[in-house]
């Protein structure tokens, strides 16, 4: 299986800086000729530091649902026969991968949430910073898109989305706000109309939840996470690891709750004699944050959380 991303006419893909670099990948790697999966592949830089790990015979997927995404990691990667990019969203991980390699992944590294090129590049229309059209899809594979979420949805679907994807307690004044003003065309308009109704002091913050709410809404990022999660299980040897990057509370407590006791309830299952029965166990107890030094060269990773896990023997879902 060879499925090389068709080659775009792209400008520039604006620098990621990989986040919890070695951290990530020394937790991910158990075996040096494992075959392992990077599920956000981005620019390539967790997946480049991972091949510089592998031997001759480990071999590494690397999944995106962009091709902007996929174009720079293989050109940023180069010629690599052990590295494969496959198009895709990680939601569907045991169907994008071949048969004969479910149940035998060594580990599986999630980087979630967005590039600094999606949010660079206006024209994808996820920063109220830059001015562009509604969009914030990540990948031409989903559904809805921003102008859809936000001139479309009916009041409590909006409001809902604002509240419990964004975090944002201002979330009625804003829909409201939102549906009197459409239609609403572009970033910069709905930057305007956010900020024309939340408190001053708290603006930034408060732009920046509703454009995460309506985000994680067009990308079905929370589905989608659980479904990684639960696909992995699949995939994974016994003993194979899944290595997650969060960036808000909202993907972290599926991640940590996942990793506890293999569902999304946080709660262990126990067998008839009160032994726990879980299919996976976290490997680090306490959530590995970046340094100082990591943030102040990168503030992008200020919110970062590392997670790491491991397929208990059995622990098939
Ligand atoms: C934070 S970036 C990863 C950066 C990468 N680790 C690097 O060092 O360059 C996240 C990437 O994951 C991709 N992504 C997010 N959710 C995805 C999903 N459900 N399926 C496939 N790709 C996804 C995004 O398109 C983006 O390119």
């Amino acid at each position: 299986m060879n499925r090389k991303p068709m080659v775009l006419e792209m400008t520039t893909y604006h620098q990621h800086i990989p986040v919890l670099l070695n951290e990530s990948v020394e937790g991910l790697i158990t075996d040096k000729d494992g075959l392992y999966i990077d599920g956000t592949l981005g620019g390539g830089g967790h997946s480049k530091e991972i091949l510089k790990h592998l031997g001759e015979n480990g071999r590494l997927y690397g999944i995106d649902q962009d091709d902007e995404a996929l174009e720079a990691a293989s050109s940023n990667i180069g010629d690599d026969p052990r590295f494969t990019p496959i198009k895709g969203n990680f939601g569907y991980l045991s169907t994008l991968l071949p048969p004969q390699t479910h149940g035998q992944v060594a580990g599986i590294l999630l980087d979630l949430g967005v590039s600094t090129h999606q949010i660079k590049e206006a024209e994808r229309g996820f920063s109220f910073q830059e001015d562009g059209p509604l969009d914030m899809r990540m990948g031409n594979l989903s559904g809805v898109s921003a102008y859809q979420v936000v001139n479309e949805y009916e009041y409590e679907k909006l409001r809902d989305v604002i509240f419990h994807y964004g975090e944002e307690k201002q979330s009625r004044q804003i829909a409201r706000a939102i549906i009197e003003n459409r239609p609403i065309e572009t970033t910069g308009e709905l930057q305007s109309v956010v900020s024309s109704v939340v408190n001053k002091r708290f603006e930034v913050k408060s732009l920046a939840r509703v454009f995460q709410g309506i985000r994680i809404e067009v990308n079905r990022e929370l589905d989608m996470l659980k479904r990684v999660m639960e696909e992995s299980l699949e995939v994974l040897k016994p003993g194979g690891r899944i290595v997650a990057i969060s960036y808000h509370s909202l993907e972290d407590r599926i991640v940590k709750r996942f990793f506890k006791a293999g569902n999304f309830e946080g709660k262990v299952e126990k067998d008839f004699y009160g032994n726990p029965i879980s299919p996976i166990k976290p490997v680090n107890k306490q959530v590995i944050t970046p340094k100082k030094e990591e943030v102040s060269v990168n503030p992008a990773s200020r919110s970062a959380k590392l997670r790491i896990a491991e397929k208990i023997e059995g622990g098939d879902s």
